[in-house]
């Protein structure tokens, strides 16, 4: 095999298996919807603050609290449709 060969190969192979872990990694990384519970999750509730009020980790309520308070965009990863 001619080197030029050997590089393509070697790029075919990084892509095949970088695009292979973004998507398990995109799949991995979703969280437990909020449509499981639409009677808690109201359509008004879109902001994180809103969620954080319920789901702060030192929360009074009796929701489940985040073990990432920090992230931004809770509804990009926690309003998968239902299957
Ligand atoms: C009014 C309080 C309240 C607000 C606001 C709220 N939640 Fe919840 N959430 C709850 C309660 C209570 C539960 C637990 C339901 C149960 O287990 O019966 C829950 C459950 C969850 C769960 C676990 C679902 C599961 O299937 O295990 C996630 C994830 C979640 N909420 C995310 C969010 C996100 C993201 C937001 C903002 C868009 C949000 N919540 C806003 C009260 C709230
Ligand atoms: C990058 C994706 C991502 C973002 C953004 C995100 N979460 Fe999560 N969340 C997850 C994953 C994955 C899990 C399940 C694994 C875990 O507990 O770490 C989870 C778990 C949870 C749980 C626990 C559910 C249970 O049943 O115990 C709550 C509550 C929650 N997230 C709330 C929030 C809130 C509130 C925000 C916004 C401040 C948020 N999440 C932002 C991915 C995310």
């Amino acid at each position: 095999m001619n080197p030029k060969k050997i590089m393509n190969l070697t790029l075919l192979l990084a892509l095949a298996t970088l695009s292979g872990c973004a998507y398990r990694y995109y799949l991995g990384m979703h969280g437990p919807t909020i449509r499981n519970y639409p009677e808690i999750h109201i359509d008004s509730i879109r902001d994180d603050a809103q969620c954080l009020a319920c789901h702060k980790p030192d929360n009074a309520e009796n929701a489940p609290p985040t073990n990432h308070p920090g992230f931004k965009g809770c509804l990009k990863c926690h309003n998968d449709p239902l299957k």
